[in-house]
């Protein structure tokens, strides 16, 4: 029989829809024994919080997050909201014995990702961070690839991330659309918003990464802030580039900006192994890309005349969640992966897996990020503390 699980949801934004999304299509899609159910969501602003609370179908609405979290009818506490409350609502949530499912970046630094680690499991409660793009259908075939021994000794991760949306002088900073811009609500630029997510992957795939050496920029070095309507210095990274010596030895380099012009969300990722390569775009995001150097079947070279980058279309029943969707050849989009990420979630706390990543594993990726900063401040390579 189905079990209700009562989510309390922070935030109306974007994540506050792709997760409310999620929520409601995992059991159509994916059979769990949990069926969540909306009972409330939080935000300040009455007038759109009533809009998404209609839209979505929530229950119940709270102005508080405090007071969401007190309430004895909820069971997760799910955190859409900008990186700077992150830890001390999961902490607070976790404190309250509540399941939490808490957006990327973990957290405004790694001293924050501590406590929220310790708050979690000193509480005991299931906890997943939102890098939904481990959930991508490709990015998943390009794990069990990897899992798979298909690539062979790692040489080479090149990871990119790229946006353009803040090239004009005019772009304010700060408030309700333009937070990842104002130092003190972001905790960083594009290294916590993007390149989190890269490290997150490239991690995931590649092993855990233990020194890197870093340069940031900032280009706009004033912007009016959003709110006050004061020209103040811009405290995020604009570009970050980075080189990372993976533990197993091989060499990776990482690059984001909001500065390329004509790039909207162009997060791509190759790993080049001594057996074979793969290559993901996510402007082609059903596509993975894999060259094939040795047959993994006889461990011999594949014929010359036979090389060459296959393009897997990853819709077959056999690849990475596709058999809970449609039939073959058709795609699933970015919504999609919220949901797959969901029925993960819901599967560990119903005996399956451990779910991953969670926020131990997010605190690594977090202590990356703090070593990748610290790294552009000094000028000098810099551990990653395991
Ligand atoms: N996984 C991903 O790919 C992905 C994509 C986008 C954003 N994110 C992350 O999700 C989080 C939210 O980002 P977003 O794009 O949804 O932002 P958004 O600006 O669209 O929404 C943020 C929401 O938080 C609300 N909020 C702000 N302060 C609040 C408070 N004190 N109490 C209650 N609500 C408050 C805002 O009103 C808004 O509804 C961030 O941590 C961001 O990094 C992750």
């Amino acid at each position: 029989m189905s079990k209700p699980l009562n989510v309390g949801m922070i935030g109306y934004g974007f994540m506050g829809r792709a997760h409310s999304n999620a929520f409601l299509q995992v059991n159509h899609f994916f059979q769990r024994e949990h069926t969540p159910v909306l009972k409330a969501c939080c935000g300040r602003n009455k007038e759109k919080l009533s809009a998404f609370a209609a839209a979505w179908s929530y229950e119940t609405m709270e102005s508080d997050w405090r007071k969401l979290i007190a309430r004895k009818d909820i069971d997760l506490i799910d955190v859409c909201v900008p990186n700077n409350l992150h830890r001390d609502i999961v902490v607070a949530a976790a404190k309250k014995g509540k399941m939490i499912i808490c957006e990327k970046p973990l957290a405004m630094n790694a001293a924050e990702g501590e406590e929220m680690l310790k708050a979690v499991e000193a509480a005991g409660v299931a906890n997943m961070v939102s890098f939904n793009y481990r959930r991508v259908p490709a990015i998943s075939l390009a794990k069990q690839l990897v899992d798979e021994g298909r690539i062979g000794r790692p040489f080479h991760y090149r990871a990119v991330y790229n946006q353009d949306y803040t090239i004009s002088p005019n772009v304010p900073q700060g408030g309700a659309a333009l937070w990842r811009l104002d130092v003190d609500v972001a905790g960083s630029g594009v290294t916590g918003d993007l390149l989190a997510h890269s490290i997150d992957t490239a991690e995931w795939l590649n092993g855990p990464i233990k020194k890197v050496v870093a340069s940031t920029e900032t280009f706009i070095k004033q912007r009016m802030h959003a709110e006050t309507g004061k020209v103040q210095p811009v405290g995020i990274d604009d570009t970050c580039m980075f080189l990372a010596i993976f533990a197993n030895g091989s060499r990776g380099t990482f690059e984001s900006t909001r500065y390329a012009r004509g790039r909207k969300n162009y997060n791509t990722f190759e790993l080049n192994g001594a057996d074979g390569s793969v290559f993901f775009d996510l402007e082609d995001p059903h596509i993975l890309q894999y060259f094939r150097y040795t047959d993994p079947k006889t461990g011999s070279k594949v014929e010359d005349h036979l090389t060459g980058w296959q393009r897997i279309h990853v819709t077959n029943f056999e690849h990475p969640y596709m058999n809970k969707w449609w039939v073959p050849g058709c795609t699933i989009g970015y919504e999609h992966t919220f949901t797959n990420g969901l029925a993960d979630f819901l599967a560990s706390i119903e005996g399956g897996p451990a779910f991953q990543p969670d926020i131990r594993c997010a605190l690594h990726t977090q202590r990356v990020c703090d070593a990748v900063l610290k790294s552009a401040a000094n000028g000098k390579w810099v551990e990653v503390p395991a």
